[in-house]
């Protein structure tokens, strides 16, 4: 008895033990649904970062104030669907209207996807002034003229469709009395398809990909990583792979480095090409000699390859070293000439006072913009390394994404992310730029402004741009803002001691305090920011020699108007047509708060944080009691 008792002990303890260490880091299935890494259901597996809920055997997201099932996972691409809320039974209204909707909290690493299509029901009048289609030929018509489970909302006339995952619906899908009472998602929708073959209403939300496990000492970690500090975050150990091996945020575990994709092994082909030239060549004794040079040659060349696939290998693991997530690549001089066809003509997007951008498509399909560096010519590849590194690890939202860069033409050069829809320059002054709405410019200001504070508060060490302007403000197909060219501005703590003569920056936007002491600072910024404001406001160019001579900087320009209060005359007329007293007055507040970025001394500038924050402050004025808006 004693005995069999004990052995069952045994046994149960090992079983543990081989549970604790094949996968520590995977939760237990939920019912009959695996849970993959990150997702955690409990304190000792997945990532605390990452709670959902395994309730009765079957899987909920706890949003700020509700709970939602989710339906499906999958997890190489980090997404899960959720089911969204039922409709209060014989009404237009989700029942999830007393929590404002899906509310999530945007400081947890999920958010909602591009992928989802939202049909807002039983929406306000005031919706029909929202940049949403709310228009008779917009698909919720459909789904409630089709739909019996919707049928209750034919009697509410007023409803809009739009695409999940702008800034403002990354976090929330808001129901509220005031707006619109119920809501409807489906992922991957195709508009052309009838609604009867439309899929189940879900809504999709994705994870970040997870980093490193936390570890508090070597005993937490498997066998092929290491318990070591986080240089990222202080204070924080977390389970590093061992060398030879990389962190798979997917399978959550470290895997080895696969460099060789041929499944017949990577070395078995050198071996047999050279065999059989050496094998051909012995055949015809003349030649013999040829051969055995041949060999020779083939193998120093492949030796020579081999130490320069090493060495991209090395230079991309100094530059992604620590970085969560996003990587950096060593592109080749090769892969560059190819992408932008030997720099060809035809594919010249600009040329400015940094050199030349090439558009450019890298044999994966994804299009960039290749950028000459403006980095000194006294700057070695250490130097050019150590900077990519340090921009690869910005990454924000409103700004431009640096993919990676060469190093191994004359010129260093930047591959960034292509944006496709040109400049906010070009937006402005084009004859048709009646079509940026007041609520698109005060979008497009907040989100510059925020990417502009993510460089100065958040980057390690701070960036200043010293060079925004409107044509370094890049608009995507949905007339999101980027800001561009921060990775050819010279990194704050380089210049600080330095005192340079030649002027940075571009005429009407320049920092007049740089006249004065040569340097620029992160209120420098602030200054050129405050001019794009004004040309949002005014639809003006910054310097314009068609204005009256003491008018032809806008700066000084509209600061005039503003000390002879008649700051309303100077904005756009098309702005002014047509709008509500509301939208007028957020117009006056965005002027006085350029007036504010303008101040001729340094320290009577707002930082870039609190301009942020205040222009997030007018659009939430625009929204609260105007209309209810989507980007
Ligand atoms: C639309 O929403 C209002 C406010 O919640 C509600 O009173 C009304 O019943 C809804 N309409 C329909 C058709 O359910
Ligand atoms: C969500 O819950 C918090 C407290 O748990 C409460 O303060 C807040 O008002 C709730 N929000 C909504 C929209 O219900
Ligand atoms: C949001 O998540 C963060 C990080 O886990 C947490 O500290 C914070 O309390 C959460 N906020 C709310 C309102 O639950
Ligand atoms: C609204 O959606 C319908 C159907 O997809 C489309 O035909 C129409 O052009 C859209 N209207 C606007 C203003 O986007
Ligand atoms: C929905 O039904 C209404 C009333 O029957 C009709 O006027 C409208 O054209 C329909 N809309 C669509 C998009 O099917
Ligand atoms: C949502 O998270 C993913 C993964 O980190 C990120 O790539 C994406 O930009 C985020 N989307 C929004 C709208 O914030
Ligand atoms: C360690 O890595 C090797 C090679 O990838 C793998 O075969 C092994 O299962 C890993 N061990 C653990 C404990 O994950």
């Amino acid at each position: 008895m004693a005995l069999t008792s004990n052995l069952r002990l045994f046994t149960a303890a090992l079983l543990m033990y081989a549970g604790l260490t094949t996968s520590a880091n995977h939760c237990p299935s939920c019912g009959t649904t695996p849970v993959p890494y990150p997702l955690s259901t409990g304190p000792n597996c997945g990532d605390q970062s990452y709670k959902i809920r395994c309730d009765a055997g079957s899987l909920k997201f706890d949003t700020l104030n509700n709970t939602y099932s989710i339906a499906t996972i999958t997890p190489d691409i980090q997404r899960f669907v959720i089911q969204p809320s039922s409709f209060v039974p014989n009404t237009c209204v989700t029942s999830d209207i007393s929590t404002m909707g899906i509310q999530m909290n945007s400081s947890l690493p999920f958010n909602i996807t591009s992928s989802n299509t939202i049909m807002y029901l039983n929406c306000t009048t005031t919706l029909l002034n929202s940049p949403l289609n709310c228009s008779s030929t917009s698909l919720c018509h459909s789904f409630i003229n089709s739909s019996a489970q919707v049928s209750a909302c034919q009697s509410a006339p007023i409803c809009c469709t739009f695409r999940a995952g702008g800034s403002t619906t990354s976090y929330m899908i808001r129901v509220r009395d005031a707006g619109c009472r119920a809501y409807s998602s489906f992922v991957n929708l195709n508009p052309t398809l009838p609604v009867n073959r439309w899929p189940q209403p879900g809504l999709e939300i994705q994870w970040v990909s997870p980093s490193e496990p936390v570890c508090g000492t070597q005993a937490d970690c498997d066998s092929n990583s290491t318990c070591g500090s986080d240089v990222h975050e202080n204070g924080v150990n977390r389970c590093f792979c061992n060398s030879g091996l990389r962190w798979d945020p997917i399978q959550g575990l470290c895997a080895e480095i696969v460099t060789c994709q041929d499944p017949n092994g990577c070395n078995g082909g050198s071996k047999n090409r050279t065999a059989l030239i050496a094998g051909l060549t012995a055949g015809l004794g003349t030649a013999l000699f040829a051969a055995i040079i041949g060999a020779l040659l083939y193998k120093r060349h492949r030796r020579i390859k081999e130490a320069k696939e090493r060495l991209t290998r090395e230079r991309e693991e100094i530059l992604n070293a620590g970085n969560t997530g996003k990587s950096a690549k060593i592109f080749t001089g090769k892969e560059i000439k190819k992408a932008t066809n030997n720099f060809s003509r035809d594919r010249l997007l600009g040329i400015g006072g940094y050199g030349e951008v090439y558009k450019g498509f890298l044999s994966n399909g994804t299009t960039v913009a290749v950028k000459c560096a403006k980095l000194g010519n006294t700057k070695s590849t250490e130097q050019v390394l150590n900077e990519v590194r340090i921009l690869c690890q910005v990454n924000h939202k409103s700004l431009v994404g640096l993919l990676g860069c060469c190093v191994e033409l004359e010129q260093p050069l930047m591959v960034y992310e292509y944006i496709p829809n040109g400049t906010l320059s070009d937006h402005l002054q084009g004859p048709n730029r009646g079509h940026l709405s007041w609520n698109h410019r005060l979008f497009i200001a907040h989100s510059t402004a925020e990417g502009l504070a993510y460089l100065h508060f958040s980057a390690m060490p701070p960036i200043y741009h010293r060079d925004v302007k409107s044509s370094n403000i890049l608009l995507d197909e949905k007339m999101n803002a980027k800001v561009g060219d921060f990775g050819l501005s010279r990194l704050a703590h380089t210049d600080l001691s330095h005192v340079s003569t030649c002027a940075q920056g571009t005429l009407g936007y320049l920092d007049p305090e740089y006249y004065r002491n040569y340097q620029l600072t992160d209120k420098s910024d602030v200054y050129s920011f405050g001019v794009v404001l004004l040309e949002l406001l005014t639809s003006q160019k910054a310097i314009d020699f068609n204005r009256p001579s003491d008018d032809v900087n806008l700066a000084v320009y509209v600061q005039r108007m503003v000390e002879e209060e008649r700051i309303m005359d100077v904005v756009d007329p098309i702005l002014k047509e047509g709008a509500s007293r509301l939208e007028l007055e957020t117009m006056k507040a965005l002027g006085f708060l350029a007036a504010g970025c303008l101040e001729e001394r340094r320290q009577n500038r707002p930082s870039m944080k609190e301009v942020a924050e205040e222009i997030g402050y007018i659009i939430s004025v625009a929204t609260a009691k105007d209309v209810e808006k989507v980007d």
